[in-house]
């Protein structure tokens, strides 16, 4: 897949689906040539012409004056001689700050290598994959920056990362050191990504790329519910089925930066890796720095195929968990029906409703340590809290595996109170600027898992409990952002670490857990989506998409999750109505097909529905449990986007023989005397004939597809509906 021409010093990595294509250049720089559709041969048609540009430093002496580094396509600029944004930054021991990166080998090899202390793609069978990495050495300081490329058989992606090693005799601070870099041809491009809040997770916006820097990110210390670590560059034509869409994700969970610069000619520069604001890194001699990995997917026909080629590689080549291929539980969290206000005597009911219903975990949600009765004390103390369940967790759990359910607990792990045992006697165990009181957020501190100390003291807490009880699942949270970046263990010239260091403390905490505990379902949360990325997802295989329950904003907040995320791993909960975060009524059903949409679940008190709506709910798991298979893991098509003008939403599954698929069309406004949508559904096979649940007669794929149908008229009466559509394939009548 990976082939090195010497006359011209090129590398083209193929596959049948992309090219990316390589060339070492004049001065031994390495330089972009193109990304894209798979090409057979590549000799050398691209050339960057060789103007002479003003303003634009040249190599001495300048006998090619037409080559200068700030307007060469690059894939891992350096910064000298180039005004565009580098992809790694030195400070030296003598104070200079620039780095001239020159190549020097590289190395083809099958397989795909695991990134020291963090999380990354990998490909189980040697020849799924082949890795090109290249070393790029400064001549004066002695680093050498190992780019690395994999690239999987039958995926439209490309993973990059950097190593970063002083082979030097004197230290240097590193001050930015991106995962991938790549400089793109100048065209129409539009930048497409997914921002939000808390409650309003990963929104899809689309702008057009203008000359500057377009820049998201987080400081947070966590992926963010503001900016998932993700952009996609389309164009203005580019739609779910069509035109060119290049994905750029980065598998990690903590400060990241993604920058899309058009420069003065119109190229466009695309980097993405740890954020560099308050970022610094030592490097001693013989040290070296791993980046986080980033992932470039390539799609000629549109978003879906994108985001397909996401899902795919995070299901077979990301997520460790040996839960990731199985179907997985529907589950009841108490933490809307009751929130820190419960006892044995108020759960009891509704697990046994739940069971009843045939719910399959039932999960004991934040407040069950310490001396927790609302979110103002006890976090780092995870024991019990004395006498709040009769017969105590283990109890609780034996009444929950009795009645025929798994049982899941709440955990915060990376959090501390002011008012615990722990902050009483650690205090320095929180993240904290010297000589000030640290910010609180939710009332609490956060740990500084940086410190190996603390991680096994909370990893020994843990499992002091998961030893004891028989524990099924755990909710990962993760409550506010890092503030008072700065450890007490580290000197002055290292605080810039902190951040990183935390992140890594955190993959290795949970690297810990996740080994010693593999039957153990692990769900990432963050106050609902905060750290929802592939970093997390590497070692869980399933995420709380957000606190927000409401159906109708949900509808959202999956679609744009599902420009990078499979919906198996998007836990969606049906709740209560009025909803608890914006008051909005929904029905049941369609609260139960929004949620039935992912990873399916509740999250109400079901000792307060009527007969009729416990028979409803009876029936929804039954459904679900019939197509769930379809729904986790069928290949994922987005039909209609909330975020556009139109009265619809709708998504669907198909499976891969093309028999079965199921898609979910919503209408959120209601219309009088409507205009009707015609509804047509993606991915079926063409010529094969289906039956549609709720439509009559037997129709080809190319009929549903193209054709279409008229939405019911009854879905536009009142707000909100919803429709579910069951296709399977049958005989031609
Ligand atoms: C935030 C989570 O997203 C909620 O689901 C819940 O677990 C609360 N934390 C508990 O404090």
């Amino acid at each position: 897949m990976i082939t090195y021409e010497p006359t011209t010093q090129t590398f083209h990595l193929t596959n049948g689906l992309i090219s990316y294509v390589l060339q070492i250049t004049a001065y031994d720089v390495l330089t972009h040539v193109y990304f894209g559709q798979a090409v057979a041969e590549i000799n050398g048609l691209r050339r960057y012409p060789m103007l002479d540009r003003s303003f634009a430093p040249n190599y001495a002496p300048a006998t090619t004056r037409g080559y200068s580094l700030d307007t060469q396509p690059q894939e891992y600029p350096c910064g000298l001689g180039d005004y565009r944004s580098p992809a790694v930054d030195v400070r030296r021991a003598d104070g200079g700050q620039y780095v001239d990166l020159h190549y020097r080998t590289h190395q083809i090899s099958a397989g795909k290598p695991a990134l020291p202390g963090l999380p990354a793609t990998f490909a189980t069978d040697q020849d799924a994959a082949e890795t090109l990495t290249i070393d790029l050495e400064d001549p004066t300081s002695g680093l050498v920056v190992k780019v690395q490329y994999s690239l999987f058989q039958s995926l439209p992606v490309i993973t990059r990362s950097a190593e970063i090693q002083n082979n030097g005799t004197q230290p240097v601070t590193l001050t930015k050191a991106l995962s991938a870099s790549l400089d793109l041809p100048l065209d129409d491009w539009e930048v497409l990504h997914l921002d939000g809040s808390w409650g309003r997770e990963r929104q899809i916006t689309r702008q057009r790329v203008t000359p500057g820097t377009f820049s998201l990110g987080s400081t947070r210390g966590t992926s963010s519910h503001q900016h998932n670590p993700f952009l996609a560059l389309t164009h203005p034509t580019t739609t779910e089925d069509q035109g060119e869409a290049i994905g750029l994700t980065l598998i990690y969970s903590g400060n990241h930066q993604m920058t899309v610069e058009e420069d003065q000619f119109g190229s466009v520069r695309l980097q993405a890796g740890i954020n560099p604001e308050h970022f610094s890194w030592q490097l001693q001699p013989q040290a070296s720095f791993q980046t986080p990995e980033a992932v470039l997917a390539y799609s000629s026909t549109g978003l879906n195929a994108m985001s397909q080629a996401y899902h795919r590689l995070f299901l077979d080549h990301l997520m460790t968990s040996r839960h990731t291929h199985e179907v997985r539980p529907i589950l009841i969290n108490n933490w809307e029906a009751t929130y820190f206000d419960f006892t044995t005597e108020r759960l009891t009911p509704i697990i046994q409703q739940a069971a009843r219903l045939g719910i399959e975990i039932f999960v004991l949600d934040d407040g069950w340590f310490g001396h927790r009765a609302n979110d103002r004390s006890s976090l780092g103390d995870w024991f019990e809290f004395p006498g709040k369940l009769t017969g105590g967790l283990a109890g609780l759990a034996q009444q929950v595996h009795t009645s025929g359910m798994k049982f899941g607990l709440w955990f915060e792990p990376e959090m501390v109170s002011p008012d615990s045992d722990l902050y009483r006697q650690h205090p320095d165990w929180a993240l904290a600027l010297p000589d000030t009181t640290p910010l609180t957020g939710r009332g609490q501190y956060v740990l500084d898992f940086s410190r190996q100390e603390v991680r096994d003291y909370i990893g020994a807490e843990m499992r002091t409990l998961l030893d004891r009880v028989p524990i099924d699942y755990i909710k990962w949270d993760m409550n506010r952002s890092l503030s008072d970046v700065f450890s007490r263990a580290l000197p002055p010239e290292q605080q810039g670490e902190v951040a990183h260091r935390y992140v890594l403390g955190l993959y290795e905490l949970i690297e810990h857990l996740t080994s010693a505990y593999p039957n153990i379902l692990f769900e990432s949360c963050s106050g609902g989506g905060g750290r929802f990325d592939a970093g997390m997802l590497y070692y869980m295989p399933q995420t709380w998409t957000s606190d927000n329950t409401d159906a109708v904003d949900r509808l959202g907040i999956q679609y744009g999750t599902s420009l990078l995320y499979p919906p198996v791993t998007m836990g969606s909960h049906v709740s209560a109505v009025p909803n608890a975060q914006n008051g909005r009524q929904t029905s049941l059903s369609m609260r139960a097909s929004v949620a039935m949409s992912a990873n399916f679940g509740y999250e109400l008190d079901l000792t307060e529905l009527t007969d009729h709506e416990l028979t409803t709910l009876g029936e929804q798991i039954a459904f679900y449990k019939r197509h769930r298979q379809l729904i986790q893991f069928g290949t994922f098509y987005r039909l209609y986007s909330p975020f556009d003008d139109g009265a619809l939403t709708g998504w669907g599954m198909v499976d891969t023989p093309r028999s079965q698929a199921i898609f979910f069309i919503f209408t959120t406004h209601a219309q009088a005397h409507p205009r009707l949508d015609v509804v047509r559904f993606k991915g079926l096979a063409a010529d094969q004939h289906y039956t549609v649940s709720g439509l009559t007669g037997v129709f080809t794929g190319s009929e549903l597809m193209h054709v279409g149908f008229y939405l019911d008229p009854a879905a536009y009466y009142g707000d909100n509906n919803a429709r579910t559509y069951v296709v399977t394939a049958t005989d031609a009548p």
